[in-house]
C-alpha cells in the first residue's frame, strides 16, 4: 500500500489540476518508499528538489487558471501556496544540512499537504475552474 493514495475524493473535475495532483502524489509516494528502502542523501536529494520543482509549477500554473477566472478566493489561495512553499523549502533546507536523514515530520507535512490542501482549499475552486477548463 502507497504512503498516500489517490481516491475519488481527490478529484477537482479540472482535468489539468487533476494530473498534477497525481504527478505531485506519486512523487511523494516515491520519496516515501525511497526513504523506507534507505536511500542515500544523493539518491534523495535529486527526489526532494524534483518534488519542489513540480509544486512551484503547479501552484503557478493553479493560480494562474483562478486569475484567469476571476475566482474570489485566489487571494487566500496564492497566499496559503507561498506559505506551504516556504515550508516545503525549510524542510529541504534541513535536509541539505543534516545527514541525509528524512524525518516523519516531513512525511506528516506532506499528509497534510494532501489533506488540507487538495482535498480542502483547491476543492474550492473546482465550481468555478471545472466549468473553463473541463
Ligand atoms: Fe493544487
Ligand atoms: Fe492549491
Amino acid at each position: 500500500m502507497a504512503f498516500l493514495n489517490w481516491e475519488p475524493s481527490l478529484l477537482l473535475g479540472v482535468d489539468d489540476m487533476d494530473g498534477e495532483h497525481k504527478v505531485l502524489i506519486a512523487k511523494m509516494n516515491e520519496i516515501h518508499d525511497r526513504v523506507a528502502a534507505g536511500a542515500s542523501k544523493a539518491v534523495l536529494t535529486p527526489l526532494l528538489d524534483g518534488l519542489a520543482d513540480v509544486t512551484k509549477k503547479h501552484f503557478a500554473h493553479e493560480e494562474a487558471l483562478m486569475r484567469a477566472a476571476n475566482y474570489a478566493g485566489f487571494e487566500n489561495h496564492a497566499w496559503v501556496h507561498k506559505d506551504l512553499l516556504t515550508k516545503l523549502d525549510k524542510h529541504l533546507q534541513a535536509f541539505r544540512a543534516g545527514t541525509g536523514t528524512i524525518g516523519d515530520d516531513f512525511f506528516a507535512f506532506l499528509r497534510l499537504w494532501l489533506t488540507a490542501h487538495i482535498q480542502g482549499i483547491d476543492k474550492k475552486y473546482a465550481p468555478v475552474l471545472g466549468k473553463r477548463v473541463a
